[in-house]
């Protein structure tokens, strides 16, 4: 992608092994990765090709025996306020500074709720912790304030006390421009406040009701909800939704993406969502990246993929996606297994299963080219009209 497109994150030539007792897993090979501010990008590809380590690269969660061992992980942040951009490599940030930007500038969802939110907590409380580590919360404690003085002057019969109050509340009113650091009893009613109005934005029904129970109580649709409302609160400029295999099922899973779709306006992030099904980017992703043990194959507008899908993998994968009314015996599958990352196939990871696999593909590693406008391949015997 050119780098005159305003991009939030520009992940290049991100390497990262797994140094097991059996060997080393290759899991990533210089992987690519671009994503538009205000996009909502799609990673997809089968179980095993890199998809969550990518995530965590990206978040510094890689722990021994994996090393990130190469790359750059470039995130351009923009101040709301100046509209400045300042871009850092986020491998080279000292883990110190890497807390202000996990679960921060970059959150992450993962969709497997089991065991998280945490299950000895208020809902509510738990979101609302994350809402004063992360907002500045001087406003809402000073309409806070503002409200119970206004339900005073109502409640009260005696002129004189109602004229000093309206003089406190104009008091107020003028610090709403510049409020000063809230304290704290006010603070945390404005958190729990917050954390309701979160809840509210995920379309969470009863959600003052949902503040007060514990995560055990929900279902998992509504616990995902309440994860994602507890992502949100951090105000990050990237969230990651990372779909656990078969952590939830059909209906909660689509639930959760038509959600963040419609939300996309309201908090102004750029999506990333990871998914092994095809049909899941079609319907929530204007961009999407196909990943191929460990390495990026193809990445483009998710229209442009499926009208011109060029790279074989690819080709294979969306002839895969059942048709409805389709009333095959077996669906039309990658023939081949999935690589062992500890011995990839050389040049070309894909060429042991690719029907179009020429001398070259075992030999030489093809690099990621534009084989039309905004369509990035990476394939020697490139397909379909290019
Ligand atoms: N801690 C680890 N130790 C060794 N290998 C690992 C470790 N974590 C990941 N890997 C390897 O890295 C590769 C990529 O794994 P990753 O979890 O990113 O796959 P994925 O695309 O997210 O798959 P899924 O769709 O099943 O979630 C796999 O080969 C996996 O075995
Ligand atoms: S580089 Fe060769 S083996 Fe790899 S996908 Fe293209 S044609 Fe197939
Ligand atoms: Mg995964």
């Amino acid at each position: 992608m050119s780098s005159s497109e305003d991009l939030v994150l520009s992940v290049k030539g991100l390497t990262t092994n797994f140094y097991t007792y059996e060997g080393i897993v290759k899991a990533l090979d210089s992987v690519e990765l671009s994503l538009r501010r205000g996009d909502t990008m799609g990673i997809v590809g089968e179980t095993g090709c890199g998809k969550s380590v990518t995530a965590k690269c990206i978040l510094r969660l890689i722990e021994p025996p994996g090393r990130i061992d190469g790359g750059q992980i470039l995130f351009s942040d923009r101040d709301p306020k100046t509209g400045e951009t300042n871009e850092i490599d986020i491998l080279q940030l000292a883990p110190e500074e890497m807390l202000t930007i996990r679960g921060n500038k970059i959150a992450i969802v993962f969709q497997d709720p089991a065991t998280y939110p945490n299950p000895v907590f208020r809902i509510g409380a738990q979101i609302a912790e994350v809402v004063s580590l992360h907002q500045d919360l001087g406003r809402e404690v000073l309409e806070i304030r503002i409200r119970e003085l206004e339900d005073s002057v109502k409640n009260s019969s005696s002129a004189e006390h109602q004229a000093k109050v309206r003089e406190q509340i104009e008091h107020y009113v003028s610090m709403l421009e510049n409020p000063p650091k809230p304290d704290k009893k006010y603070a945390r009613k404005a958190a729990w406040a917050k954390a309701v109005d979160m809840l509210r934005l995920v379309r969470m029904p009863s959600p003052e009701q949902v503040a007060n129970q514990y995560p055990h109580e929900l279902s998992g649709g509504m616990r995902q909800r309440a994860l994602i409302a507890m992502a949100l609160a951090c105000n990050p400029s990237i969230l990651i939704c990372d779909e656990a295999t078969t952590a939830l099922d059909v209906t909660v899973q689509a639930q959760v993406l038509n959600l963040l779709n419609e939300l996309k306006k309201d908090i102004g992030a750029s999506i990333m969502i990871i998914t092994h099904d095809l049909g899941v980017v079609a319907e929530t992703c204007n961009w999407v990246m196909v990943m191929y043990a460990g390495t990026t194959v193809e990445s483009t507008s998710t229209k442009e993929l499926f009208e011109h899908p060029v790279h074989p993998y690819t080709i294979g994968l969306i002839t895969a996606i059942p048709k409805l009314h389709e009333n095959k015996e077996r669906l039309d599958q990658i023939q081949g297994t999935v690589p062992n990352l500890i011995n990839p196939p050389t040049g070309c990871r894909f060429h042991p299963r690719c029907a179009f696999a020429t001398e070259i593909c075992s030999r030489e590693r093809p690099s990621l080219e534009e084989v039309r406008p905004g369509h990035y391949v990476a394939c020697h015997n490139p397909q379909g009209n290019v």
